[in-house]
């Protein structure tokens, strides 16, 4: 007989019975939503739930109608999604349909509630996996753009919505004067910018103004740039490939960093940077994943999902670059004030925040 006793595991403890049941439960509910993730990310891919966003009952004959795609497919993916809950079954009329509230959340591009970017970000935690369990054995890194393309559209989708929902109508409002500054005519930058969707919300907000969006990552200036063009603000905002401690400088009124600061290697250096390209004047905006400073406090379900991001990505990221300080995801106020502090900045304050991010404010 195989031994599987937890003595010849080594254990010193032996496992209590009700805690065993209670933790076998949790983890069918956590492999559950797993493999539903999978089946939404199809669901999203393949555009099932926008067939399905107009909430109306349906079969699997008249989805595959409607959608091109096979029956027999639709009829499984259905009766998956319908025991996740993400879709609803009617026991009577065998008929399947979106809630509205699950519209929002697998249909709705853009609405706070959506989740598909977020499932895209979380298919790169498998699919890049083997590359971070070799950076665990080496020490050594795993650079954003050594990633699946899913992680760079994923992020795009995932932080676009919360961006729309707060940058223009609270964040911005949030900082020193610099709501002002915008509407009246300021020069910004957007580094780490990513696909550029915080740098072309703000251009379509402030028409007076003039934007720069910088990152290192060549595939991802590509892209900002044609969803400039597509959103028809390509002549305020210049895209450029550049990292953040040598995009040009141009005494900006404002220089935003959005989730990305704890991504780059040396975020002391690239606050230096920061403060030579500022006006004396300026602002520098951090946003940051939300986190508390002890450890202790970010145990919850968003410290869950950031955790592991951060182990998979954002740590990774950072120690393919430079220094390699490896921030993390969770950094929290104190380390980042201790950042910026040594980057030259004389001030720092936590200026707002959301259940999912806290925006600061640095002033050279
Ligand atoms: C989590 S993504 C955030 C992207 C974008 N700011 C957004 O909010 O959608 C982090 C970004 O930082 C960029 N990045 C990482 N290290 C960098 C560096 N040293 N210089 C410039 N960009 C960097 C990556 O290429 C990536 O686009």
């Amino acid at each position: 007989m195989v031994d599987v006793s937890l003595k010849s595991l080594g254990a010193t403890m032996e496992p209590d019975a009700a805690k065993l049941d209670a933790l076998m439960g949790r983890m069918v509910g956590d492999l559950g939503a797993a493999a539903s993730i999978a089946l939404a990310m199809l669901g999203d891919r393949l555009g099932i739930f926008k067939a399905m966003a107009d909430c109306k009952p349906t079969t699997p004959a008249a989805l595959a109608r409607k959608t091109g795609l096979h029956e027999r497919y639709l009829r499984e993916w259905l009766a998956a999604m319908a025991a996740a809950d993400y879709v609803a079954y009617d026991r009577e009329t065998k008929r399947f349909h979106l809630p509205p509230e699950n519209a929002l959340a697998f249909a709705a591009e853009g609405s706070p509630a959506f989740f598909g970017g977020a499932f895209e970000v979380s298919q790169a935690l498998f699919l890049d996996a083997d590359k971070v369990a070799d950076a665990f054995k080496t020490g050594g890194g795993v650079g954003w753009h050594e990633h699946s393309a899913c992680l760079f559209r994923g992020t795009e989708r995932f932080f676009r919505p919360g961006y729309n929902a707060n940058l223009v109508s609270s964040w911005i409002p949030a900082l020193n004067g610099v709501e002002e500054k915008l509407k009246q005519g300021a020069v910004v930058a957007d580094v780490g910018c990513g696909h550029g969707a915080s740098t072309i919300l703000m251009a379509q907000a402030f028409p007076n103004s003039k934007f720069y969006g910088f990152d290192y990552h060549a595939p991802s200036i590509a892209r900002a740039k044609a969803a400039a063009k597509e959103a028809g603000v390509d002549k305020r905002i210049t895209f450029q490939k550049a990292a953040a401690k040598d995009f040009p400088a141009k005494n900006y009124d404002l220089v935003a960093f959005f989730d990305c600061l704890h991504d780059m290697g040396d975020p002391i250096g690239a606050g230096a940077h920061v403060k030579e390209a500022l006006a004396p004047s300026g602002s520098w905006m951090i946003v940051e994943p939300f986190a508390h400073d002890d450890l202790a406090d970010n145990l919850n379900p968003v410290g869950r999902i950031f955790y592991a991001a951060s182990t998979m990505i954002c740590t990774p990221a950072s120690l393919s670059q430079e220094v390699g300080m490896g921030l993390g995801a969770q950094a929290g106020e104190k380390r980042l004030k201790d950042v910026v502090k040594k980057a030259g900045f004389k001030s720092f304050r936590r200026a707002t925040e959301t259940p999912f991010n806290i925006v600061f404010e640095a002033r050279p």
